[in-house]
């Protein structure tokens, strides 16, 4: 049965009847009765920005899937390489597919050396690296004015591969700049966690040996964060690329909105936090807090969970793996506590708050020697298959430009008086 909603404007009694598809209601069908008349929802809650192929999310059961894919499933079996290609180019690579995309990357990887010279010896040297990349990938965009040309689908898979192939290489440059190393070229021999890894932490000429418990996690981690539906910083490259701005500039702009501690920057947040914190034993005092609206306990909460972030749960294991070659982190112990403790609170039970993918992960990359400016940058790295996935995607959609109304709140018509009596 076709299901649809039946609305009356009560001023002059005409009805409407609106069809419900998939649980979204089609706000031009409702226009045609009101015009003129807006739905008010400044954060989105309720409305639906994107008719989209890419990801599926259960909030209130706690599931995740990337293409009808099981995020545990893609967690366990799959690299980061083998995502970021079920994510743009829509499938699962098979072998020689898997093998010519990565040589595609590898090829891509490298920086024009302008990059090093120019861009990046110009900031500060205690610049965060997240001012650093969100400069950087927009500064990309002077490199390849072909990009622009957005509603080539050929062209715009041309920037994807780019994109996602240096992404680690400026995030290493960055981190390698502020602390005084010179910087690593990328090798195409190796698989692309591994590269960024070599690119991060080699020193000296012989080649950087990662461990492989320490590999699987980092790639794992990026799995977990490919893509993650209309976040904040997503929509924002769909509303920057409905503009038909370059991807350079609409990445940027995604990455600047990850920045933000509600969103990506929550997982730097999350270890200032409990480095404040200090000891387990402060924990109790430091819920009373959350509770009388001092702060936010960070890595909690999320607009679409009211269940636990499934994705939190594969990194609180991976965690564990990670402590037995690097040793436990100290900021473990509280962290553990905090969940505890939040999760017996009616403050947090009665909204629905559990720890989101921000909650364990920092310890991870802590533990792995990652400065915490750095931490979002991993997620951005992570992100950055599912930002281009979604920009692809809605371009090749034919879509409009976003423009949003408002609910004008300011003065009514007024004359302007002369500056003596302002
Ligand atoms: C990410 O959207 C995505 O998909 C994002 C993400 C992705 O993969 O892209 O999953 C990644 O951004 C994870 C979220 C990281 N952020 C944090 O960990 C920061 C801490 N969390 C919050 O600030 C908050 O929970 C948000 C921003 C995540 C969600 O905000 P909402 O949906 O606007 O929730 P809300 O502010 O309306 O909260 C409802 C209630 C409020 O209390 P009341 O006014 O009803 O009394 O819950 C309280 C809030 O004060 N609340 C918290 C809290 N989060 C919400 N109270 C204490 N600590 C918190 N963390």
């Amino acid at each position: 049965m076709d299901e649809s909603i039946t609305i009356t404007d009560n001023r002059t009694g005409e009805t409407a009847e609106i069809p419900l598809l998939d649980g979204t209601v089609s706000a031009k069908a409702w226009s045609n009765l009101l015009p003129g008349i807006w739905f008010d929802d400044p954060s989105f809650s309720a409305t639906s920005g994107a008719d989209s192929d890419i990801t599926y999310l259960d909030g209130a059961q706690g599931l995740l899937r990337y293409r009808g894919y099981p995020i545990e499933q893609l967690a366990e079996t799959t690299s980061f390489l083998e995502v970021a290609h079920l994510l743009v180019r829509g499938h699962l690579p098979d072998g020689p597919q898997l093998k010519q995309w990565q040589s595609e990357i590898g090829e891509a990887a490298p920086i024009h050396e302008n990059f090093h010279k120019r861009i990046l010896e110009g900031f500060r040297d205690d610049a965060h690296a997240m001012g650093v990349l969100v400069s950087t990938i927009a500064a990309m965009s002077t490199f390849w004015p072909e990009s622009k040309d957005v509603e080539n689908p050929e062209q715009r898979q041309a920037e994807i591969v780019r994109l996602i192939a240096k992404m680690p290489t400026v995030a290493a440059s960055a981190y390698r700049r502020n602390v005084g190393l010179p910087y690593v070229f990328p090798d195409p021999e190796l698989d692309y966690t591994s590269n960024f890894l070599s690119m991060m932490f080699k020193t000296g000429d012989s080649p950087y040996v990662v461990d492989p418990v320490l590999h699987d996690a980092m790639d794992m981690l990026f799995v977990l964060h490919a893509d993650h539906e209309q976040n904040c910083s997503t929509t924002t490259a769909r509303v920057v690329g409905s503009a038909h701005a370059d991807p350079y500039v609409t990445i940027s702009s995604a990455a600047a909105a990850l920045y933000g501690p509600r969103h990506g920057g929550a997982n730097e947040a999350v270890l200032r936090m409990l480095e404040n914190i200090g000891n387990h034993r402060n924990v109790d005092d430091f819920i009373t807090g959350v509770k009388a609206g001092d702060q936010k306990l960070m890595g909690f909460g999320h607009r679409v969970y009211k269940n636990y972030d499934p994705r939190a749960r594969i990194v609180k294991d991976a965690a564990h793996r990670v402590f037995e070659v690097t040793g436990t982190n100290p900021l473990l112990d509280i962290a553990l506590k905090l969940e505890e403790v939040a999760l017996n609170d009616s403050y947090f039970i009665d909204r629905s708050l559990y720890p989101n993918v921000d909650f364990y992960s920092g310890l991870i990359y802590q533990s792995m020697g990652f400065p915490v400016e750095m931490f979002t940058v991993l997620f951005a790295i992570g992100r950055t298959p599912g930002w281009l996935a979604h920009w692809d995607e809605m371009l090749s959609q034919n879509s409009r430009i976003a423009r949003p109304r408002q609910r004008y709140t300011g003065p009514a018509d007024r004359d302007v008086p002369s500056i003596d009596v302002r």
